[in-house]
């Protein structure tokens, strides 16, 4: 079957492998990331594609109600695939607008522009919402997140996320828009932009400087390689029902600690160093503001109904994960230069 679909954020580090793999895999679709390429945002990630016949990339802002509008009607879509965010904690925490702007309103004037452009004809429409586990809040030492559990969203980022998570539940229910939504756990591998933990620990023990871990190191996440969560994603798009929750997790908690720990040892194999060298880097620092304790999802809804289950085990897509950055340093080094560093300096000094 043809399809016109629109990838947002597909430049970002879990719409790339969106990308590649719709593109690859589904070549009578026609594929359109649209990415306004901020910080996150690289199109490096997606040279392997970039100039096959079913794909096209739009440089846009969502938060741009009139681009948004001009797209629809450029294209005529029949399903959306919305990654687009602004999506580190720590950077809501120091600038919250962003965060508002992009996840919030992006997503409504999305959302009006399908409605507007499907509201005659819902049939074979599609609107997928990509979310999070954080809207949930924080879990004790017991229990998982399911579907049904309430919202409880903690930071700046986790309530935007939640915000728009409402509105796209709200466009389904009031105004008919077939919309479903995925909300996921922490995601890693290839081409993660390395503010987030990992690729900024590989990237700090390469370069043998401190590791910071907040607070006692005692939060637990629960991992998830991201091409499982972009085969979940294909999956959910093509067999999910509209108006459902799907929960993706990787039944794979870690403290954060630990996670380390394991991390140091793969890096000391892959770099030659003698055995707990890498660990001598690890450096306490101050906590991140509100820091959500625990999260950890119960995905056995996916699993049972549409099928799906992760692959790697956890040391094989870590070892798989820093292989990737210690081979393609050409990628970190440019995605490092230019601001990274005044970020990296205003969020880690006098921490
Ligand atoms: P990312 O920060 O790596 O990428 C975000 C992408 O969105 C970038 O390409 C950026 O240029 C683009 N973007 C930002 N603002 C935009 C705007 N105003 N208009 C158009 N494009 C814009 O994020 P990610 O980690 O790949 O996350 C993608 C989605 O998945 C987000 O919605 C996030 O909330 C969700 N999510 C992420 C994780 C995770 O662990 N990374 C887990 C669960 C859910
Ligand atoms: O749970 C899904 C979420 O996972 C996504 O929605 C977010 O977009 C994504 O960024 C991620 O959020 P986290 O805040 O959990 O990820 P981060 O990599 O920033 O941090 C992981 C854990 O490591 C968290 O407990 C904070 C801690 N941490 C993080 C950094 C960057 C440190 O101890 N030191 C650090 O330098």
């Amino acid at each position: 079957m043809k399809r016109t679909i629109l990838i947002t954020g597909g430049a970002g580090f879990i719409g790339c492998h969106v990308v590649r793999r719709f593109v690859g895999k589904y070549p009578e679709y026609i594929i359109v990331n649209a990415d306004k390429l901020t910080y996150a945002g690289n199109l490096e990630n997606l040279t392997e594609i970039e100039n096959k016949k079913n794909y096209k990339f739009e440089k846009t802002d969502i938060v741009d109600k009139q681009s948004v509008v001009e797209l629809f009607d450029k294209y005529n879509f029949d399903g959306v695939i919305h990654l687009a965010a602004e999506s580190h904690v720590d950077r809501s925490i120091a600038s919250p607008d962003e965060f508002v702007f992009t996840n919030i309103i992006g997503t409504v004037n999305l959302l009006n522009a399908a409605l507007n452009r499907w509201k005659n004809d819902f049939e074979e429409k599609l609107f997928y919402h990509i979310s999070t586990d954080e809207v949930y809040g924080s879990l004790g030492k017991e229990g998982l997140f399911t579907e049904e559990t309430a919202y409880d969203p903690k930071s700046p980022y986790s309530a935007s996320k939640a915000s728009s998570d409402h509105m796209v539940r709200a466009y389904n229910h009031t105004f008919g828009v077939p919309a479903l939504i995925s909300n996921c756990s922490n995601n890693y591998g290839p081409n993660q932009f390395p503010e987030k933990l990992i690729p900024l620990a590989i990237n700090n023990i390469k370069n043998n400087k401190p590791i910071p871990v907040y607070g006692k190191g005692e939060n637990i996440r629960d991992w998830l390689f991201v091409e499982d969560h972009a085969s979940a994603i294909d999956l959910i798009f093509h067999r999910g029902k509209a108006g459902e929750t799907y929960n993706i997790g990787g039944n794979n908690e870690w403290k954060n600690i630990d996670l380390i720990i394991l991390l140091c040892r793969i890096m000391d194999k892959k770099l030659n160093r003698a055995k707990g060298t890498s660990e001598k880097l690890i450096t306490y620092v101050k906590d991140r503001p509100g820091h959500d304790l625990r999260y950890a999802i119960d995905s056995s809804k996916l699993q049972k109904e549409l099928g799906w289950s992760p692959i790697p085990e956890f040391a094989d897509g870590l070892e798989k994960t820093v292989d990737w950055y210690l081979t393609n340093t050409k990628w970190l080094d440019r995605v490092l230069s230019g601001d990274y560093n005044k970020y990296y300096d205003q969020m880690y000094s006098g921490r």
